[in-house]
């Protein structure tokens, strides 16, 4: 396996905090030899706007053309109310997805026993849950057009965003569904609103189409996205692979938050299309965010980050062993009772951002 060249980008909020465990353990890996790989940070966010004037200077941009991976941390907080809208787009995570075309957004969800007191289902309900939402992450409401902010003639404003996919887009993430679904339980539920939306009875069509054709053996069921976000919480175990569009993904990963415990044990990858180098466009990211309302405190869980570096192991270095180690260490880690103050029951023991971390690295320590 040829040596890769990660890119960490750390970015606002608890981004910062929960990089250095993600990277840590990153090290843990190339330490060991285990992966062979260069770890290097460029600046990217707010801090980069006060340093340069710019959320993403041209030195990291052309990082994140050229690397062969990127570890993101968290976009986004109270600052950019200050920042012109123009100037934000220009060097927003959004930014990144559409100019390496990550299509795919990857986000599994799994309930964990060790967390169940955390829990906010009860175990019968979420136990057992192994579902992945499968995001298309470069079209839809986020990138059509028109979008904007109009004043009209009366002196009203109008703001526009707009739903549209074209055929293509909703083929490839299809197809990004149907065989991941071939590698799990072989059950994909597409999820649109196409009882309302034109956008969403085309994804339906088109989904059926590349099923029919290309994946028979696959299970394909439809559901619409309210009901979607019914059912996560009501049964989760229903599901094995959600293939939605932008929008509802994003909700709908959320929702499905509940069933992990916390939104801070969520991990994502955006993938795009494999080059003919054989490289693959990536971009692994824990799905919370920046929660400023938390960040430099010390205490933000960095399991989604951490979980999120397993991701990489999987698709990056194309490591499952390695991957599960990770993954395994995690179970470790929270089975020795460790958990940031998003994952405390009462009675546990609480920790904090770093000492979890070392909980994870302590416990790679012995599984290895
Ligand atoms: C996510 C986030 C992003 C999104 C934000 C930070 C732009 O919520 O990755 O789910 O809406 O896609
Ligand atoms: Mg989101």
């Amino acid at each position: 396996m040829s040596k890769r060249d990660l890119l960490v980008l750390a970015g606002d909020g608890i981004g910062p905090e929960v990089m250095a465990e993600a990277c840590r353990v990153a090290e843990w890996f190339i330490g060991k030899g285990r992966i062979e790989a260069t770890l290097t940070a460029s600046p990217f966010g707010v801090s980069a706007w006060r340093d340069s004037g710019e959320l993403m200077p041209a030195s990291t941009l052309q990082r994140v053309r050229e690397a062969d991976a990127i570890l993101f941390g968290a976009n986004g907080g109270p600052e950019y109310d200050a920042i012109p809208h123009a100037l934000r787009r220009a060097g927003s995570l959004l930014r990144i997805r559409k100019e390496l075309d990550l299509y795919a957004n990857i986000r599994p969800v799994r309930h964990w026993p060790e967390l169940a007191a955390s829990c906010p289902l009860k175990d019968e309900v979420a136990g057992g849950t192994d579902l992945v939402v499968v995001r298309e992450n470069t079209s839809g409401l986020y990138f059509g057009e028109p979008r904007g902010i109009e004043t009209l003639a009366d002196g009203r404003k109008r703001g526009v965003n707009t739903q549209s996919y074209s055929s293509d887009e909703i083929e490839r993430i299809a197809r990004v569904a149907f065989t991941l679904a071939g590698t799990r339980q072989g059950r994909v539920c597409s999820v649109d609103k196409s009882n309302v939306m034109e956008s969403g009875a085309l994804w339906r069509e088109v989904v059926h189409r590349v099923h029919r054709e290309e994946f028979p053996r696959i299970e394909l069921s439809d559901m619409l996205a309210d009901n979607c976000a019914m059912q996560l919480v009501r049964a989760p175990r229903q599901f094995d692979v959600i293939l939605t569009d932008n929008m509802f993904g994003d909700l709908l990963s959320d929702c499905a938050g509940s069933i992990s415990g916390s939104l801070g044990m969520l991990p994502s990858a955006s993938l795009g299309a494999r080059r003919a180098d054989g490289r693959l466009p990536a971009l692994y990211e824990p799905v919370h965010g920046s929660a400023p309302d938390i960040a430099g405190q010390g205490v933000a869980n960095p399991l989604a980050a951490v979980l999120s570096f397993a991701m990489c192991l999987q698709y990056t270095f194309g490591a499952p062993g390695e991957a599960d180690l990770l993954l395994r260490a995690v179970r470790q880690a929270l089975a020795d009772g460790a958990r940031t103050p998003d994952l405390a029951a009462s009675g546990s023991r609480r920790v904090g951002t770093r000492q979890m971390g070392d909980a994870v690295l302590a416990a790679l320590g012995s599984l290895a």
